[in-house]
């Protein structure tokens, strides 16, 4: 049975093939290629973008989706996630989509299903679509020719599970990663890392912004905001007239993250990481559902 945990459990070959399903899919309009498929979401954690792409995805496949309303389910009267995701299973589902706050909850639940379980998300662990949709908005952007790009990533990289999906996912493609980020931000890793953008800015072919994971922080870094923005926000100043790709996965902080002018700047590419989002979606839910 073939899962979804982390980017490891695709071969770049099979994450090649989703791109050329992806950019079958980008006009995003209906099929039924899961026409009789049943999706299910358990969203233990908030979410605007992932939920909702996962199920248009499923949707515009044809598939029909249910989403676990898990705030009146009843994990809330006692039941354990393993038991709620056992009772699903029994209803016959053909995937089960699930975002939790702790890491290796999806990759636990595998023993209790018998459809493919889809990770939206475990703690800072792991987030394989938000990777595969960063990496193929790159793989668009680039023409294919993602060979030898820089990306650096900026902010909390230490809690966030989208930077360690793309840290594993993006150097097998031959793009080199740089951390950027003030030291309590920073994750034990072997790839180059500085403190400041501006050290690195010319060298760079791509930035990635990430949120401030505030909610996976067990102690107070910053007064504000605002006070980690004097440092990290990625504005116009930084970027000058370089020709670079700008991504954050959202909810962007606006003018923390990023400054209201280069969200508006054409080389930001955070909406058009949703559409691909959605195009990626449809292609690993194809792909997992119908190999299986
Ligand atoms: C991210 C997440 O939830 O991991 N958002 C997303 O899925 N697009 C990042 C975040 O919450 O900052």
């Amino acid at each position: 049975m073939p899962h979804l945990i982390t980017t490891s459990d695709l071969t770049n070959d099979e994450v090649l093939t989703l791109f050329d399903d992806a950019f079958l899919f980008q006009d995003l309009q209906s099929n039924n290629i899961l026409e009789g498929k049943l999706v299910v979401t358990v969203f233990f954690e908030n979410s605007t973008r992932t939920r909702s792409s996962f199920e248009i995805a499923a949707k515009r496949l044809g598939a029909q989706v249910v989403n676990l309303e898990v705030q009146t389910s009843s994990t809330k009267k006692g039941e354990t996630v393993e038991d709620t995701v056992a009772n699903l299973n029994a209803m016959k589902p053909d995937a089960i989509i699930i975002r939790h706050s702790k890491c290796g909850l999806p990759a636990s639940l595998i023993d209790y299903v018998d459809c493919p379980i889809l990770n939206a998300g475990d703690g800072k662990n792991a987030h394989p679509t938000q990777a595969l949709l960063d990496l193929f908005t790159i793989y668009e952007h680039f023409n294919k020719d993602i060979k030898n790009k820089k990306i650096a990533i900026v902010g909390d990289i230490k809690t966030s599970r989208v930077a360690s999906s793309n840290l594993e996912l993006l150097p097998r493609f031959e793009i080199t990663p740089i951390l950027v980020a003030p030291e309590h931000f920073m994750p034990e890793s072997d790839f180059k890392k500085v403190r400041f953008l501006k050290e690195v800015i010319d060298e760079v072919d791509i930035v990635m912004s990430l949120r401030t994971q505030l909610e996976r922080h067990d102690q107070q870094y910053y007064q504000t905001l605002e006070d980690f923005g004097k440092d990290y926000c990625i504005t116009k100043d930084i970027f000058g007239n370089r020709d670079i790709l700008l991504l954050h996965p959202g909810p962007v902080n606006r003018n923390i993250d990023i400054s209201d002018e280069m969200l508006n700047d054409p080389r930001s590419k955070v909406l058009r990481q949703v559409s691909n989002g959605v195009a990626i979606r449809m292609a690993i839910l194809k792909k997992l559902i119908l190999d299986n």
